[in-house]
Formats: C-alpha cells, structure tokens, sequence
C-alpha cells in the first residue's frame, strides 16, 4: 500500500472491512468527527445545487448521494451490497429513486460514455481507490469542460501533526466510537498521501484551478478542481 496504490488483497481486505461496518457507518463517522462532517458535505451538497449530473464515486451507502442537489446522480460504487443499502435509504426517505443510477464499477473504469458529468465528488473514499492515477484519469474524462471535481477526506501530514491524527485515529477514535473499524482506518492512513500530493497528481491529469480547503485544525481537506 503506498500513496497512490493499493495493492489486490489489501483492497479487497479493507472493502470487507467497510462492508462489515456497513449497519453503523454513519454513527461511526459522526462520532469520530464529533458531528462535524455533516458541516463539511454540506460544502460538496452547495456545489451540486447548480449542477445537473453528478457523479458521486465510493458513494456507499449514500449519506452523500442522497442529499446531492443535482437533477440526475449516478453513484458509483464497487459494491453491490453498498447500492442496495444506498437504494434502501434512498427510498425510506421518499427521494425519488428515478434520479439515482447505481454503478457497480471502481473508480478505475468507470462505465459512463466521455464528458457527461458537471460535478464529479468523492467523500471519504478517495484514499481508498486501489489506483488514484487511473481513478483521476478516468474522473478527467467523465468530465464535462467546466465541469468540478471536489474530494473531502482526512488530510494526511507526513509530521508530527500526522502522528497525532493517526494516534487520535488508532487509540481515541475506537473509544468514542465504540468500534474497532477506525484501526482499520489508522492503519491505511500511514500510506495516505498529502493533498498537496494529490493536488500535483491532479494537476498532471490535467485538472486546473486546483484549490485545496484545509477544514477542522487541518485534519480534513477538500481538494477542488476544474476540467478547462
Ligand atoms: C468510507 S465509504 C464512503 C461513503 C460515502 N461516500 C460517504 O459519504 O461517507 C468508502 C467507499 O469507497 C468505496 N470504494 C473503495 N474502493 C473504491 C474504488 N476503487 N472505486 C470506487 N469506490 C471505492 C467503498 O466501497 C466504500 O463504499
């Protein structure tokens, strides 16, 4: 596992984690971030309310899909078991399900024709493609000219700073959350790489006005970018 790779088995050993702490990621998360990502998706949900397809790839279960403002929302998603409860979700919360199309797809290869997205976003999924070349590669294409491309995750710092995320992550969090899926967590965020790190990758993609919002003392970030 390194900064822009992961290799075969450790994915797939981290997509059963995720899977098996499906029923109660959302409570995870809230309590991890002490409530604060419902601040921090809010951002990405006011940037689709003028966008009229997006794409939301690592979607899950749909905690961000699902508020997306955008006309039409496909989610992409390597997991079947994610779209199902994504889709569950969606319908008790009397969305109309017509605006969503579940892919089952890495953000690899994505099945979707050139240049249909305006706004292409992924929230705490980023750091999990198994090649963050090929996922950018293919998120540029997708792309519209002018279209946005937006990832809010935990920022990595290759310091002490970053220690003390990876501390708070590996011994504080699974207090808090009562769950031993943040391990899992601290474990692959020693290969994270820097959003300036991304930010480069990205510019080599081709993505321009790269603009990196650090949030919450630096500990998360959004990286946004344009497809000119
Ligand atoms: C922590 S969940 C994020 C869920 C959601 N985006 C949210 O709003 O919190 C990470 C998701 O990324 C997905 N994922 C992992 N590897 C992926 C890949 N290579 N391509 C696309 N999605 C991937 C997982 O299946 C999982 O559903």
């Amino acid at each position: 596992m390194d900064a822009l790779k992961i290799d075969s088995n450790e994915w797939k050993n981290l997509e059963n984690v995720l899977e098996g702490m499906m029923p109660s990621y959302d409570n995870i998360n809230s309590r991890m971030t002490l409530g604060r990502d419902k601040k921090w998706r809010k951002i990405l949900i006011n940037e689709s309310s003028n966008k009229d397809i997006a794409v939301e790839i690592g979607s899950g279960p749909g905690t961000l899909a699902m508020m997306l403002k955008s006309r039409k929302i496909f989610c992409v998603d390597p997991s079947d078991k994610m779209h199902k409860i994504a889709g569950e979700r969606i319908k008790q919360a009397k969305i109309p399900l017509e605006k969503f199309e579940f892919i089952t797809a890495p953000a690899e290869s994505i099945p979707v024709n050139n240049d249909v997205a305006d706004f292409v976003c992924c929230a705490f999924a980023f750091r999990d493609f198994y090649d963050k070349k090929k996922a950018l590669t293919e998120i540029y294409r997708i792309l519209k000219n002018n279209g946005k491309f937006m990832i809010l995750d935990i920022a990595k710092h290759n310091n002490i700073y970053g220690t003390l995320i990876y501390n708070y992550i590996k011994y504080i969090a699974p207090v808090i959350t009562g769950s031993d899926a943040p391990k899992m967590l601290a474990k692959t965020y020693k290969s994270f790489g820097t959003p300036k790190y991304y930010a480069d990758i990205m510019k080599e993609t081709g993505f321009r006005n790269i603009k990196i919002m650090p949030l919450n003392l630096r500990t998360i970030f959004i990286l946004s970018a344009e497809k000119i």
